[in-house]
């Protein structure tokens, strides 16, 4: 079982989350393979793919957008989603309503089995009128990833893809 976990990152976040997803994975036993994404990397050669990318004004990176519809769904691989939020768990239901509807659009554009939102990082606290307006309580710490989400829904691809 041949995996690939591909990822785009602004900050960093993204990518340390698609790291732990194929650590779980390999601990599996499954072969994964971890990178950002790029379009010369053949997904012929894999058996399922994994995509993950952060969310900003609300919506996933237009360049991953791009990719799902233009080269992951076109591969005909099992795929599935996950996208990084600051803002989804704890912001204001506009703005979770509106980080919804996007996982539901990316997943529709890759054809995807699931697609799962994790908490994300932000660089430090944000300033009063951007907590207000988002709907951030005070005292959020700027990491809000949650490692055992995280390798819960690892563990749960790899069942599939062992079963
Ligand atoms: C410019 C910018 C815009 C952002 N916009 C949003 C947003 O609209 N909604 C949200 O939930 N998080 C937003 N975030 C938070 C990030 O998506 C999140 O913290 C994520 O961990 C960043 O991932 P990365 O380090 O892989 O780039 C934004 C972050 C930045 C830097």
């Amino acid at each position: 079982m041949k995996c690939f976990v591909g990822y785009v990152t602004k900050t960093g976040t993204t990518k340390e989350i698609a790291q732990r997803v194929g650590e779980v994975l390999a601990s599996r036993g499954i072969d994964a393979d971890v990178a950002a994404i790029t379009v010369d990397r053949d997904l012929r050669a894999y058996d399922r793919l994994v995509f993950g990318c952060p969310v900003n004004g609300m919506k996933v990176l237009p360049d991953f957008a791009t990719y799902l519809g233009g080269y992951a769904a076109p591969a005909g691989k099992p795929v599935d989603l996950f996208i990084v939020s600051y803002m989804f768990e704890k912001g204001r239901a506009l703005w979770r309503k509106a980080i919804r509807g996007e996982a539901e659009r990316v997943k529709a554009l890759a054809g995807a089995k699931s697609t799962e939102v994790f908490g994300g990082r932000i660089a430090g606290p944000l300033p009063g009128f951007a907590r207000f307006i988002f709907g951030v309580p005070g005292d959020m710490p700027a990491d809000i990833r949650d490692w055992e989400k995280i390798e819960r829904w690892a563990n749960s691809l790899a069942d599939s893809m062992l079963a």
